[in-house]
């Protein structure tokens, strides 16, 4: 295609080195339709004549139907998926193929599929994170009153409710919809039209181009349009971020499918087994949903490495933008397809849950906030009051609400008879009805709200 230069053809390591088709084959249905608009567009303003716009728009749909039976074949002595359209349609077609490249360059060609690419990246992805919400939601609605110790530097802190936790993890995904669909709105410029850099001679109509792509208008400026891959960058971050997200969730089922904690059990669609002790029972796709957000976070490192030291406009380096995206998309996809599954069908050991929050003194901030309630003792003072009273139940092994009324008035003679009932884990989580607190109530409400939001109610 660009040989008519040259009196030899490249090395063959240099053939190898320069080839995108390996990967960029994936493109090909955002390059069939980016050169549809492109030809039609051409064929609108006369640029090119009108039947053979025709024609082109004829044999790119005959190399579409040709994709999608028999595949891209990887020929690197075509480069990439640019190279290898354009040289089937020109086997369809003949000469006239010649006719599509006009007022185009490979670069602008490519900003414009990769950004089509992304773009439908981030639909699939929202599509998947609005599922794993619809679950979390579902299984905090299950477990709005059940009891569960709240943690803080992982020691049992106050009790919660087990809805409350998970709907955190609803929050933090509407956060990452949030921050896919704010780069969507900002990706959907269309840079077809800029051509090699400089934008070009001809008539062409570039506000057309962008509406039959779906865009919302061409990109102003043709330099910024062919070295830009902020919308590749975009991704990534939002991704990258999700990937933490789930990666957290991940390191909890993790923690909580262990012996000592027994707090959930993975159903065996789930689990994996050891090929050395029968009695194992692995959490994998949560130690690999964990696993995954590295690499996803190291393809985001890769692509802002690969851009920070290049010049305008275009370089080769921009072709390595595509496989850490590549990657990190398949990695995240299944990464919240894996969490959709297990948060579908985790059983939640409840009276495990209720048991460690019973165990872990976890109502002494209760019985501070009851002497400041009842008997008026400053806070502090209350706090003081309550280490005693802990560590005398610590002393005798028992739970705090098993220290008999004259046990605690021992401590302090302003504690009340009403102390017992407010020590239990029910009334602490009942109890706490701030805005955002984890009471049964309030739960219930957030519950509401996100499925309104998700179009569920
Ligand atoms: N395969 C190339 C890429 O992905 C397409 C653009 C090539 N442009 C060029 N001037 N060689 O970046």
């Amino acid at each position: 295609m660009w040989g008519g230069r040259f009196a030899e053809g490249p090395a063959a390591v240099m053939r190898e080195i320069n080839a995108s088709i390996p990967f960029d084959k994936r493109l090909w249905r955002q390059d069939i339709a980016g050169s549809k608009a492109h030809v039609a567009m051409l064929g609108a303003q006369g640029i090119i004549a009108q039947a053979d716009a025709e024609t082109i728009s004829r044999g790119l749909d005959g190399v579409s139907t040709d994709y999608a039976a028999n595949g891209v074949t990887d020929d690197l002595a075509l480069e990439d998926i640019h190279m290898a359209t354009e040289s089937k349609l020109a086997a369809a077609i003949g000469p006239v193929a010649g006719r599509l490249h006009t007022a185009r360059s490979r670069n602008d060609q490519v900003a414009t599929d990769f950004r089509l690419w992304v773009r439908d990246a981030i639909d699939a992805v929202d599509a998947g994170l609005a599922a794993l919400q619809q679950a979390l939601v579902a299984r905090a609605d299950e477990h709005a009153d059940s009891v569960m110790p709240g943690f803080t530097h992982l020691q049992a802190a106050q009790p919660v409710t087990l809805g409350h936790h998970l709907m955190a993890y609803y929050e933090m995904i509407r956060r990452d919809r949030s921050r896919f669909s704010d780069a969507r709105a900002r990706m959907n410029e269309c840079p077809l039209g800029a051509a090699a850099l400089a934008g070009t001679g001809f008539s062409i109509d570039r506000t057309a181009t962008a509406q039959a792509l779906g865009f919302d208008r061409p990109t102003a400026n043709s330099l910024d349009s062919v070295s830009d891959r902020d919308f590749a960058i975009d991704y990534l971050t939002s991704a990258a971020q999700t990937a933490l997200h789930l990666s957290r969730l991940a390191e909890e089922i993790v923690l909580w499918a262990s012996q000592p904690f027994g707090f959930v059990s993975l159903p065996d669609q789930w689990s994996t087994g050891s090929s050395i002790m029968p009695q194992k029972r692995n959490p994998d796709a949560a130690e690999l949903v964990r696993g995954h957000s590295g690499r996803i976070i190291g393809c985001l490192t890769s692509l802002m490495i690969t851009m920070k030291g290049l010049p305008l406009a275009y370089s080769k380096d921009m072709q390595d933008d595509k496989p850490p995206v590549f990657e990190a998309h398949d990695l995240l996809a299944l990464s919240i397809a894996a969490m959709t599954g297990m948060v579908e069908t985790l059983t939640f050991r409840t009276a495990r849950m209720r048991a460690a929050a019973e165990a872990g003194f976890a109502t002494a901030t209760d019985l501070a906030d009851r002497l400041v309630r009842v008997a008026g003792v400053p806070f502090r003072e209350a706090h003081h009051i309550t280490g005693a009273v802990v560590k005398a139940a610590e002393a005798k092994g028992v739970a705090l609400s098993d220290l008999t009324l004259d046990e605690l008035q021992a401590i302090d003679p302003r504690i009340d008879s009403g102390v017992q009932a407010a020590l239990s884990v029910d009334a602490s989580v009942a109890a706490r009805t701030s805005l955002g607190g984890t009471a049964p109530v309030r739960v219930r409400e957030a519950i509401a709200a996100a499925r309104t939001a998700l179009g569920e109610a």
